[in-house]
């Protein structure tokens, strides 16, 4: 499918500024038409989502639910080595079937009135199809195989299961392009083991959350416990990876290779420099390299709506969920190594403290967004500004950059029609 012809009657009249992805219209993150059309053409349409890991549901009848936008999805292990994803609402009258984060069924049965359907979906039974003796019941042409859960189509990567409403969408790895999936193939080259969940709503539109993880120049303005500890300062080497269409990034870093002198850093000038501060107890940092490649910090999203993160030892998926136009729900699933040391688990859940809702880097990313969200009111009409780096959309040597957000919009707009 061409995207670029796909704008549906219902998008709502945003124009885009002449200036092209340098600006970005503050309507996009307020319009509630733009937020229906986000679910049809976007979420439900020609992208890959993450919705698990493999061994989040190991044994054959082994659920998680999950969303795709805002619909909600179960993926579940159908066979020893295969997955489905479909639909957690009943083709009857539209109940939700599975209510649990996690769990198992032979079978998913509704509690409404008892449809039953297989774990491929197939609608198996439903009660009194037959009636009451020979009284009532469905019509004699009622047709089981007319009414299966909705399914998707599943892929996995590096033990990461996807799923897709589109038939027409590249496979997987096409989608996600060699560089994005070499740096998953980096992260995931050893089997994972589960450290555990949770989840934070954030007051804002979702883009503007997306907006946030793809922009690493913030990341040592805004976050003073990085600088004032020196954990990740953009006068570190690193760089930007943007893939073809500008939609997904890498951000990386290395933190032995931190060069401040003459920087704004060094002079004072910046709000994030507090070089008094001194941790009580260093264990908090502990850490060890975790790579050979000598990368500290790497995070990586992928379009529209998922981050894998590193820092330090610290790594987590984040998935995005909206949950209206200005309520997003952000599920993060922390992990390490099935070969982890007692020791080198201590240490991931010390480091986990660094991110999540209360995390001493991340807490300010669940209220940034909120700070653009109400003063730009309702109903604006001005726009963002997007310069930093340039005013293009290619990989970077430096972080100083907004060039990854200027990506997600080139990537958004072609997906949208705008
Ligand atoms: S809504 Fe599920 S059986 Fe009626
Ligand atoms: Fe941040």
């Amino acid at each position: 499918m061409n995207l670029s012809d796909a704008r549906p009657v219902s998008c709502p009249p945003i124009t885009w500024p002449k200036e092209g992805v340098s600006r970005v219209p503050y309507q996009v993150y307020t319009d509630p038409e733009l937020y229906a059309a986000e679910q049809e053409q976007l979420f439900r349409g020609e992208i890959w989502q993450f919705l698990g890991f493999d061994i989040e549901v190991p044994k054959v009848g082994d659920f998680k639910t999950a969303w795709i936008g805002d619909t909600p999805v179960i993926l579940v292990r159908s066979s020893e080595d295969g997955f489905s994803a479909l639909v957690n609402r009943c083709a009857h009258r539209g109940a939700t079937l599975c209510f649990e984060p996690q769990g198992h069924r032979r079978e998913f049965s509704c509690v409404y009135h008892n449809w039953s359907y297989s774990l491929t979906g197939e609608l198996k039974s439903v009660a009194f199809h037959r009636g009451v003796h020979g009284v009532g019941g469905m019509p004699k042409d009622f047709n089981f195989g007319d009414h299966d859960l909705r399914r998707l189509r599943v892929e996995t990567l590096c033990g990461l299961v996807f799923a897709t409403f589109s038939d027409t969408v590249a496979p997987l790895q096409n989608y996600l392009g060699e560089k994005m999936c070499a740096h998953l193939r980096r992260v995931f080259a050893r089997p994972v083991r589960i450290l555990g969940s949770y989840s934070q709503m954030l007051n804002n539109n979702w883009k503007l959350y997306m907006e946030n993880v793809k922009d690493s120049y913030h990341a040592s303005l805004l976050h003073l416990f990085l600088t004032t500890f020196k954990l990740n300062r953009l006068s570190m080497q690193g760089g930007l990876t943007l893939d073809e269409s500008g939609g997904h990034h890498i951000s990386f870093s290395k933190m032995s290779t931190d060069l401040a002198g003459g920087t704004d850093y060094e002079s004072g000038r910046l709000r994030a420099q507090q070089d008094d501060f001194r941790l009580r107890d260093p264990r908090l940092l502990g850490s060890w390299p975790e790579f050979d490649d000598g990368i500290t910090h790497a995070i990586q999203s992928l379009f529209p709506n998922m981050v894998v993160q590193q820092i330090q030892n610290a790594f987590a998926v984040r998935v995005l969920v909206p949950r209206g136009v200005e309520r997003c729900e952000l599920f993060w699933t922390l992990f390490g190594f099935a070969e982890d040391t007692p020791e080198q688990h201590r240490t991931r859940l010390r480091l986990a403290n660094l991110v999540g809702p209360a995390g001493l880097i991340s807490m300010e990313d669940g209220i940034v967004g909120n700070f653009v969200q109400r003063a730009i009111g309702e109903r604006p009409t001005g726009k963002a500004v997007l310069e930093m780096g340039g005013r293009t959309v290619e990989s970077q040597e430096s972080r100083v950059s907004e060039a990854s957000v200027r990506g997600f919009w080139q990537c958004y707009r072609r997906h949208m029609g705008l």
